[in-house]
């Protein structure tokens, strides 16, 4: 069977959590079974290492903060996104691997393989098909942010690289990445990423 895996990606305020929701009605309206998830969270276990993770006064060293999303992800992995697509259905993702990638690998510096590997222990198999970025300038970007987090209130320095490790990923994996301007009207993004899936499936 074809994997379905769409992973929503990009740095604060690109809209992706909107996107998300529009995309799988549309998926849904052509008849496919949707899986929406989110990360970090979306499962018990997730949400509560979520918890720990965004906690505006938490204390989280950069190796703890790669090795708890990995743990969330890990469990989302084996309890949702796994057994959907092994049924058929198309998961998409409101953030996936690549963001721990961009914002541990990239903007903590911790670096990207090295992060990846870390993922990779512990997700079988389970990696995204299809990542699209949503683009956006990261003034712009916090300014649409609705209520920041121990993340978010990074400030701009560490959502640009964030930002520039997005760009080299979809630079380096063509195939996989698709970058969509998330400044067009949410319709035209939707539009976009669904003419990128015809494309891709
Ligand atoms: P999220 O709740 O998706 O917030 P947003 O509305 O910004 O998308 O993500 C929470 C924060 O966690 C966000 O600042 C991005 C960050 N994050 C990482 O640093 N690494 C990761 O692997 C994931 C999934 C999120």
């Amino acid at each position: 069977m074809n994997p379905r895996y769409i992973a929503l990606e990009g740095i604060e305020g690109a809209g992706k959590s909107t996107v998300a929701r529009l995309l799988g009605r549309a998926l849904e309206s052509q008849g496919h079974d949707v899986v929406l998830v989110r990360e970090p969270g979306g499962t018990p276990t997730g949400e509560a290492i979520r918890e720990v993770l965004l906690h505006p006064d938490g204390v989280v060293a950069p190796w703890t903060e790669a090795m708890l999303f990995a743990a969330s992800r890990a469990q989302l992995a084996a309890e949702v996104i796994g057994p959907a697509l092994d049924r058929g259905a198309w998961v998409i993702g409101d953030r996936s691997v690549y963001s721990s990638l961009a914002y541990q690998g990239g903007g903590r510096e911790l670096g990207i393989g090295e992060v990846a590997a870390v993922n990779r222990a512990g997700l079988g198999g389970v990696w995204p098909d299809l990542v699209v970025v949503l683009d956006v300038d990261p003034h712009t970007g916090l300014d649409r942010q609705d209520d920041a987090d121990r993340i978010g209130s990074e400030g701009v320095a560490f959502q640009s690289s964030v930002a520039d490790a997005f760009a080299a990923m979809a630079a380096d994996d063509p195939q996989r990445f698709v970058t969509v301007d998330a400044s067009l009207p949410v319709d035209d993004v939707v539009e976009a990423i669904l003419k990128a899936v015809e494309q891709r499936w």
